[in-house]
């Protein structure tokens, strides 16, 4: 151990590898983590000196030695799974955190930081809302599991629309566990949308990127969902593009960021 590591405060329970770049895993904080609301966030870090995962990219910002580097992370649980925290993360080839987070295995030591953020979180939405949009690219899904899986056990009075765009079907993560919560849950819609349809001939779902959904009527057409600032809130999370677009297609509506000193109707994370 070395002045880095023994800042390690949590262990690997489980780890689920969905594709060589997309995972899942559950960590245990040796202290349980303080409460927290779906939607927040907490950081995660591992010692620079552990090697980055072969066949990387050079590091976009190359690491110093004897660092603890550290990146935020969306929490995918809800408190279900007393004293765990759950988390989502896809590896980008060139960063420096990911490649290493991807090699953590059960047992392997990490480290989760004390204070759980955010403001990206449904308690923020007015009570005479009806609709929340739920809208992600890739692993900005996360915030919305630990939501779904508070739905489950304490309803939100709200009915939610939830849009995941990911290349291929396999990189649809938590596509079973949305399917049936949409099936049993009060008022859940969950539409997984695919972007690369020709790697993925198999997939009878819907396709195309999930910002068509924001242009022109297609929530109205297909769900009711009226994309009105006073009725509907809007979160988006992921790849800062789509934040962007869809931030665009709303202005004309009337939708503004919501911020702690401004109560706009659009909650946005953006993931880099
Ligand atoms: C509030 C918040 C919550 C987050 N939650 C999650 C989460 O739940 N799951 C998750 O996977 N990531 C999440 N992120 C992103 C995460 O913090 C890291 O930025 C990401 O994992 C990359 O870290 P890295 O050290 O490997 O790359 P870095 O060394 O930080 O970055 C390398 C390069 O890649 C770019 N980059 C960073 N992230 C991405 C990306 N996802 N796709 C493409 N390019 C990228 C950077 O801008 C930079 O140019 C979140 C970010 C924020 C701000
Ligand atoms: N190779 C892999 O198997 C793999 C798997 C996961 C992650 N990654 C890497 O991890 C990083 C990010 O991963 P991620 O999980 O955040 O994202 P991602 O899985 O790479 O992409 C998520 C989805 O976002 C879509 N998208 C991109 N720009 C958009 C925009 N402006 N508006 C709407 N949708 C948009 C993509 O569509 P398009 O297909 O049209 O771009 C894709 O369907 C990237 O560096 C990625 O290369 C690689």
């Amino acid at each position: 151990m070395d002045a880095v590591t023994e800042k390690y405060n949590a262990v690997v329970v489980a780890r689920q590898a969905l594709t060589p770049d997309l995972f899942i895993i559950k960590v245990k904080p040796d202290k349980p983590s303080a409460d927290f609301i779906s939607g927040q966030y907490v950081l995660l870090g591992l010692s620079s000196n552990l090697p980055r995962r072969a066949g990387s990219e050079p590091e976009f910002k190359e690491s110093k030695a004897d660092r603890m580097v550290l990146r935020a992370y969306s929490i995918a649980s809800a408190g279900h799974e007393p004293g765990l925290l759950e988390f989502y993360i896809s590896v980008v080839s060139n960063g420096s955190l990911t490649t290493r987070l991807v090699s953590l295995q059960p047992g392997d030591r990490l480290m989760v930081g004390d204070k759980i953020r955010g403001f990206f979180t449904l308690d923020t939405v007015p009570k005479e809302h009806t609709n929340v949009v739920l809208a992600a690219t890739g692993t900005g899904l996360a915030p919305y599991v630990s939501m779904m899986r508070r739905h489950a056990v304490h309803p939100f009075p709200f009915r939610f629309v939830i849009l995941h765009g990911a290349p291929k079907s396999w990189e649809l993560g938590y596509l079973e566990e949305l399917r049936m919560q949409s099936r049993y849950l009060p008022r859940v819609a969950y539409i997984p949308s695919i972007t690369r349809t020709k790697e993925d001939p198999w997939w009878t779902g819907e396709s195309g990127r999930i910002t068509q959904w924001f242009q022109g009527n297609l929530l109205k057409e297909r769900l009711e969902v009226e994309l009105d600032p006073a009725k509907t809130s809007v979160f988006l999370c992921g790849n800062p593009a789509m934040i962007h677009e869809v931030q665009k297609a709303l202005e004309p509506k009337g939708y503004t960021a919501y911020t702690t000193q401004v109560p706009g109707s659009l909650h946005t994370e953006e993931y880099w």
